[in-house]
């Protein structure tokens, strides 16, 4: 047998979820999918598996994703097939080919699963991440849109992280050809990258979120499209923050961002943190009102979003590693009373461990580690004696007496 066999590993951005990590991974599921019913959606599972037109014609041909990061294959019956690289084509396919277009009203749904993009791994950015996603079809209301927002938002705050939103509207297709043609003007007379040159062609808009820094300082003055959109996207811009402000939601309007898939319409949204490097984006989504007709269906407006798992899963753990735990023990039987009311006291304010058993100093110096304590309090005979707690900061790496009160 080849002895190679032994050293196969995972590839290159595909990783495993495992133990604390896929303790973490189940309940975020389980816990989206509950605020998600309750919003309405129900559950749906599309295939992995796709035919590569449906994301030529959905996601674009113009963007990163179709033109460099598909898994793209022929299988073994000669269909051109590929790993799906996002969630919303396959949702949009499903709901044309079982003909919900034409059947009226609305629907939801939400799922979750493995996505694929063929990207350079780092922190933050895999070829296989897991997205949780939801998709509402029917429903023109920019209410709608604000659902989904809050929607979110409850998401992320049922796991304790924050994050900035930043909204933009895109337009329609009364006011985005006008603006673009605009926009390609006023674009070829700027020294601008490669990249930037190739899509004042392709898709002029996706210009304006080029990540370079020369870029973004010839685009300072480039036409933006929340500024020349049409009356009927310029009320539901205004209706959308007015609602946003009305229930406390905090945003940002960020008129660069314009998403990296192709089949947005008016509202567009992204849920960033500052806390995870580059890859800031924890869910995306928007409006895409013209993708049903697009891929041959009825034209049905809809709008949603997807969450980035893998990312989320970062700010969590970071949270956790941050958290103060503190851990309390006795040192004598005398002690325990003593033990008890402060683990009492403190459990109000903070995560706070104990046995109720007399130990000695290094068990329980061993016993705190294990359970990644990042302050330790004892109390032993001398302490009890004295009115005091030996406390020991394990970040700082300092240890004092104090008098208990003080604690
Ligand atoms: P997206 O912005 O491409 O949108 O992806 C959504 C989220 O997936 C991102 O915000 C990010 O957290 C995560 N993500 C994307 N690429 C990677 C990667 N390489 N590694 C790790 N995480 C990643 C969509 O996919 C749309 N389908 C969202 C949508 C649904 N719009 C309307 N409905």
């Amino acid at each position: 047998m080849d002895k190679k066999i032994n050293n196969i590993q995972s590839l290159r951005g595909m990783k495993d979820i495992k133990e604390q990590e896929g303790e973490l991974f189940n309940y975020f599921i389980s816990n989206a999918s509950k605020i998600a019913s309750r919003y309405g959606f129900s559950y749906l599972e599309t295939p992995i598996l796709e035919e590569t037109a449906l994301f030529k014609r959905s996601v674009g041909e113009s963007s990163d994703i179709v033109g460099k990061e598909m898994y793209q294959f022929m299988d073994k019956g000669k269909n051109d097939v590929c790993l799906r690289p996002e969630g919303t084509a396959g949702v949009v396919r499903m709901f044309i080919q079982n003909k919900l277009d034409r059947a009226g009203g609305t629907r939801k749904y939400f799922y979750h699963g493995p996505m694929f993009r063929y990207e350079r791994p780092q922190k933050g950015r895999l070829r296989e991440f897991h997205q949780f996603g939801c998709e509402s079809f029917g429903e023109a209301s920019v209410y709608e849109d604000a659902n989904i927002i809050l929607m979110i938002c409850e998401i992320l705050k049922s796991v304790g992280i924050g994050y900035k939103l930043l909204i933009n509207s895109l337009g329609c297709t009364k006011c985005m050809p006008p603006y673009k043609e605009n926009l390609v003007a006023h674009l070829k007379d700027l020294h601008l990258c490669e990249d930037c040159d190739r899509r004042i062609e392709s898709n002029p808009i996706r210009v304006l979120d080029c990540k370079n820094e020369s870029c973004k300082m010839e685009l300072k003055n480039a036409p933006k499209i929340t500024y020349n959109l049409c009356e009927d996207c310029d009320d539901d811009f205004a209706q959308l923050k007015k609602i946003l402000n009305d229930n406390d939601v905090a945003y940002e309007i960020d008129t660069n961002l314009v998403r990296g898939l192709d089949y947005y319409t008016k509202t567009a949204f992204e849920f960033i943190s500052d806390e995870i490097g580059s890859q800031s984006a924890i869910a995306g989504g928007g409006r895409y009102d013209r993708l049903t007709e697009f891929l041959g269906g009825r034209t049905t407006p809809a709008v949603g979003f997807a969450i980035g798992i893998e990312r989320l899963l970062e700010l969590i753990k970071m949270k956790e590693e941050s958290e103060e735990i503190i851990y309390i023990g006795a040192m004598c039987e005398e002690a325990l009373e003593q033990v008890f009311h402060i683990v009492a006291n403190k459990r109000k304010m903070v995560k706070v461990l104990t046995d109720y058993k007399s130990r000695s100093f290094t068990k329980h110096l061993e016993n705190s580690q294990k359970l990644n304590a990042t302050v330790i309090a004892l109390i032993g005979y001398n302490e009890l004696t004295n009115g005091t707690i030996w406390i020991k900061d394990i970040k700082l790496n300092q240890e004092k007496i104090i008098l208990r009160e003080k604690f």
